[in-house]
């Protein structure tokens, strides 16, 4: 499996009528059991978030509304993805670090996760990042 990948999801719908994407369990290519979900929302524009990366959990970002940008490490790898689609997701990995910037005053970023809220499954140190890296 990737660090982090950008997955196309389906969508139903045409100009006329609107668009609809469905993810569904063990279809659409999800690659773990969705725990819980979030949304992150009116962030002002000068705030960055995240800042961290996870020892186990895993993500999808789908920007629903408005546009992201989303600065994902690891290892030497850094890439800059911009999330303005809602029909698709950004696929984050554990052992990945990630940084949010750059939120439109509209945006809603919608996580899906593979786990609950665990605080002890943070790394909020960059230097601790690289360390369990290696
Ligand atoms: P955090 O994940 O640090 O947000 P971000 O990376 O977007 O800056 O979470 C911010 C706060 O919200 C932190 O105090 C933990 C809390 N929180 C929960 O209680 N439950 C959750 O599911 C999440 C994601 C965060």
């Amino acid at each position: 499996m990737n660090s982090f990948e950008i997955y196309n999801f389906n969508k139903i719908g045409n100009l006329e009528i609107g668009y609809l994407t469905a993810l569904e369990e063990k279809k659409d290519r999800l690659p773990f059991e969705i725990k819980r979900v979030y949304y992150i929302y009116n962030v002002p524009n000068q705030v960055n978030r995240g800042f961290h990366a996870h020892k186990k959990l895993k993500q999808i970002l789908i920007c629903l509304n408005g546009s992201v940008e989303i600065r994902v490490k690891k290892g030497d790898v850094t890439e800059n993805f911009l999330l303005d689609d809602p029909a698709q997701g950004l696929f984050i990995n554990d052992l990945v670090w990630r940084e949010m910037y750059n939120f439109s005053n509209n945006a809603v970023l919608l996580v899906l996760a593979s786990d609950i809220y665990k605080e002890d499954d943070y790394i909020r140190d960059y230097k601790e990042f690289l360390k369990l890296c290696k």
